[in-house]
């Protein structure tokens, strides 16, 4: 829109941001924000869009996965490297059975800000402002550390241009490397217990073994070698957002140059609320939950918000309902799309619906339960006659025990043995992996391949 400006979202309701109380300190620490280069280029938002354009029109699927809030401790070249392998590998699994090219986005380098259910928490009746992740405050319950301290958003985009340096370094570098990450695969088919994937880890191998032979070689495939990698993050913090916004020269428009996509959470998508009004002007690719309360008539005024000029791969749909749940609420969000023919991109998120709390006072999601919405949100789809465009994980390459289930069956009693996320529980290493193959199947079923 030709009017918006990046700071117009302040004159609307302001909810799920913290108040600073030290304005001075607050407005320090934005001009300084303002002056470091963005992190991300308007020609890769760009590409990116492009891409989940193909994936709105079946021709590619989206693995968007990583931490449900990256956190300032566990931050280390390792737990990187880890998060990026798994997707990579997930995506090979999920290449086979879509048999079109996986668009790979980390919830990575910038995914510090939570919403949260109460504005404060009450521990022995000392009640304090909740944590809102690492951006923003810390989890330590005293004054002090949950206090929001505007000084935190530096050290956010320090840790973000570092993260984005060593996955860009990973993605070019040989790591991506077609074959290697074949190898990281078979080591998990290997298992006695991944008896039920090993067909299909033979048959990536033949194909593998076909191309080399047919002279398909990494000198003839630079793109055998190398990956396009994205980032994303929920636009929560708009201080942060708005301090990293920029215009890009060639289009005359804005990015938002904290990560490649953005979207807007479940619980910040009013149509007249803040967080919808700055993602109305920024060119980047604009990821929205869609949850139970969504309604049709919300879509709509959202969708024309959001992308008035219809185009394609700039909006993507994030189903989140719940196990049990998608056969009630998004056959009337597929058809509002269908009735207005806007152009979306619809993608599961089967973790934030499916979240429960442990007999042993956990927060857990069960892996069932997860691989359930994924299957409803495919079976939807396929009775609408509409595009499943891809899945939103909460997921690490760490051998957590956070959701229970999947092969090597983590259980209730489990969970306490490595617990350390900072917010809600991820998927780890080996149950991403076996998710990816049970998509991968559902996608060979849809597509009919
Ligand atoms: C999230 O993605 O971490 C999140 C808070 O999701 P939602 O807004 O869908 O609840
Ligand atoms: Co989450």
């Amino acid at each position: 829109m030709s009017d918006w400006q990046k700071t117009n979202w302040r004159s609307k309701p302001r909810i799920q941001m913290p108040d600073y109380t030290d304005s001075v300190a607050l407005e320090a620490i934005e001009a300084k924000l303002s002056q470091f280069p963005p992190l991300v280029f308007a020609g890769e938002a760009r590409r990116l869009k492009a891409h989940l354009a193909a994936a709105g029109r079946g021709e590619a699927f989206l693995l968007q996965g990583g931490d449900c809030a990256e956190s300032f401790d566990q931050f280390s070249a390792d737990a990187i490297r880890d998060t990026f392998k798994v997707m990579l590998q997930m995506a090979m699994v999920l290449t086979y059975g879509a048999k079109v090219p996986v668009v790979k986005v980390g919830r990575m380098a910038g995914q510090f800000a939570k919403p949260r259910s109460a504005p404060t928490e009450v521990i022995n009746g000392v009640e304090l402002p909740s944590y809102r992740g690492d951006i923003i405050n810390e989890l330590a319950f005293t004054p002090e550390a949950r206090s929001p301290n505007p000084s935190k958003m530096l050290q956010a985009y320090t840790q973000a241009a570092a993260t984005l340096n060593l996955l860009r370094a990973f993605s070019t570098g040989g790591y991506a490397d077609v074959n290697q990450v074949h190898a990281w695969t078979l080591g998990f088919t290997e298992s006695e217990k991944a008896e039920a994937y090993r067909e299909m880890a033979n048959r990536i191998t033949d194909t593998l073994d076909f191309m080399n032979a047919a002279g398909v070689t990494k000198e003839t495939a630079h793109t055998l070698q190398s990956v396009d990698f994205y980032t994303s993050h929920e636009g929560l913090l708009l201080e942060y957002e708005e301090a990293l916004t920029r215009l890009d020269s060639t289009s005359g428009k804005w990015l938002a140059g904290s990560g490649h996509m953005i979207w807007i959470g479940d619980r910040t998508r009013q149509p007249d609320g803040a967080h919808v009004e700055f993602c109305s002007g920024v060119l980047n690719p604009i990821g929205l939950k869609c949850g139970p309360t969504t309604t049709a008539d919300d879509l709509k005024v959202l969708m024309e918000k959001l992308n008035p000029e219809n185009e394609e791969g700039k909006l993507t749909l994030i189903a989140r309902f719940g196990a049990g749940k998608a056969a009630e609420h998004l056959p009337r969000l597929v058809q509002a799309v269908k009735e207005v023919g806007a152009h979306v991109t619809w993608v599961c998120d089967p973790m934030h619906g499916n979240t429960i709390k442990s007999a042993t006072g956990y927060k857990t999601r069960p892996f069932e339960r997860v691989l359930g919405e994924v299957r409803d949100f495919f079976a939807v789809h396929k009775a609408e006659g509409t595009i499943p465009g891809g899945v939103h994980f909460e997921m690490t390459g760490q051998d957590v025990t956070e959701c229970t289930g999947g092969l090597y069956d983590v259980t209730e009693e489990n969970l306490s043995d490595r617990y350390h996320t900072a917010c809600d529980p991820r998927l780890n290493a080996s149950q991403s992996l076996e998710l990816a193959f049970l998509v991968s199947e559902e996608l060979s079923q849809q597509r009919g391949k």
